[in-house]
Order: structure tokens, then sequence, then C-alpha cells
């Protein structure tokens, strides 16, 4: 696991942008794994900027999404497929039939979840997988616990990750229980990785991430022995380490 400090959230989007930018000039037909959450932004706007001044063409690149949450559609304002076509999709030359989200209204969770393993399977696999950080050390949500989870999967939201969640709703109330997300085996069989950190509030979990017991406990630790690993951090997420 490799670790990189920069002095801003800015300077953060500017590196990740830039190891996604060499993913795609490398192939241009790259898998890649992408967050929501506030972290990923600017990263996203570096994304943005690049296709817009030539220099990255999204025409071929397909992605898959970490996760959803349950009974929301996706034209639901608060959705994550909502956020990724208003934040990122919409402004870039991407294909959106080349784009996925887990699907959080289906009839059957289960199925859709082990549809959605079977997607990224059929695909070759994440070349790229951006990946943010909750508050509790949750990776995608799959929240701490006493077993790493495999595939796919439901999971209940934590009290902290649904008050940190409640600022993109209208109420506490309104933020859903449940999410369906990429499990640990499918973001470890990513090629490369990359955690994107940014602010005080991120710094225990990291700390913990990096230098603690790999523990599900602590789901961000299990990246201690992912081959090809960064932390992209702001000065503020570092500050424990
Ligand atoms: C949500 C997402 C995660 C994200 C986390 C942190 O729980 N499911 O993928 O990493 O929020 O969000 P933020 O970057 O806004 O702190």
């Amino acid at each position: 696991m490799q670790v990189f400090v920069y002095k801003n959230e800015a300077e953060v989007g500017k590196a990740a942008g830039m190891i996604v930018a060499s993913e795609i000039l490398k192939k241009p037909d790259c898998i890649l794994g992408l967050a929501t959450g506030s972290t990923p932004i600017p990263t996203y706007q570096e994304m943005i900027r690049m296709n817009k001044e030539g220099i990255l063409d999204f025409s071929k690149v397909r992605s898959f999404n970490l996760d959803e949450y349950i009974g929301l559609s996706p034209e639901h304002v608060c959705s994550y497929r909502r956020f990724m076509n208003e934040q990122l999709f919409d402004h870039i030359n991407i294909d959106k039939a080349n784009t996925h989200v887990p699907c959080g209204i289906g009839a059957d969770h289960e199925a859709d979840a082990k549809a959605y393993d079977a997607a990224v399977e059929a695909a070759g696999g994440i070349d790229l997988q951006i990946l943010g950080i909750g508050h509790d050390g949750h990776i995608g949500f799959n929240e701490p616990g006493d077993e790493f989870v495999s595939g796919t999967n439901i999971v209940t939201l934590t009290d902290m990750t649904i008050d940190a969640n409640t600022r993109f709703f209208e109420k506490r109330e309104d933020v859903p229980r449940q999410a369906i997300t990429l499990g640990n085996r499918n973001i470890m069989a990513a090629k490369r990785i990359i955690l994107l950190a940014t602010g005080k509030g991120k710094a225990r979990a990291i700390a913990q991430a990096i230098k603690g017991n790999i523990t599900p406990k602590m789901p961000a630790s299990l990246l201690q022995v992912h081959p090809n690993v960064q932390f992209l951090l702001d000065e503020d997420a570092a500050s424990e380490l």
C-alpha cells in the first residue's frame, strides 16, 4: 500500500484525475469502478475538464458504481444513479449504456446482487477502483461487522452512516436504512485501487485502516493486503498517521 499526502482536496482531485487519465490512455475501454459521496467530486471535475479539453476520451470506457440505496429509483434526487449522472456522466462523452449502478428498487434484491456480480465478471473485472471511506471505515456500503462480506450484497446502514448521509436528504428519517453494494471480494479483485479521503473527520478511520489490524470491524483495513492500492489523502485526513 502506498500513501500520498496532498495539501488540500483540490490537489487530491488533481492527482486522482491523473491516475484515471493514465488508466484510460493505457486502456481506452477500461472498466472504472466509481464511488459516490462528496470526496470524489473534485476528481470527477478533473475528469470532466480533461474530457472537455480533448485530452480524455470516455467513448469506450465502461463503469460500475459501488452502491445504491435500497428503495430509491434512479430518478430520485438522492439516488446514486442521479448523483453520477449529474456529477459526471452528463458532462463527459461516456455512453450511458456502458455505465452501471446497482438497482435499488428491484423485486428481488438478492437476484439483482447476483446479476451485478455476474455483469462485473462478464466485463472482465474492474481495472481501476475509486473508493471513498466512511467515518466508520466502510468502503462502498460495506459496514463494520464480524465477517468480511464477499460479493454484492444487501446491507443495513449503521447509525453513523445514516447520520453522515443525512446532509443529502431533507431529514434523517428520509435516509434509506439499507443499500446494495459491491462486496469486499469485488473490490479486492480490482486490478488497482485508489482510496480518496479528505478532511479531519476521516483522520481516525484512515489511521486505523492503514496502521491498525486487518479486521472486518474496520472494512478499509482489508486494503492492506491488496497488491496495488494507493491512498490519496489531504493533510487533514492524514493528520493521525
Ligand atoms: C457513502 C458511500 C461511500 C462513500 C462514503 C463517504 O456512504 N456509499 O462510497 O465513500 O459515503 O462519503 P463522503 O465522501 O461524502 O464523505
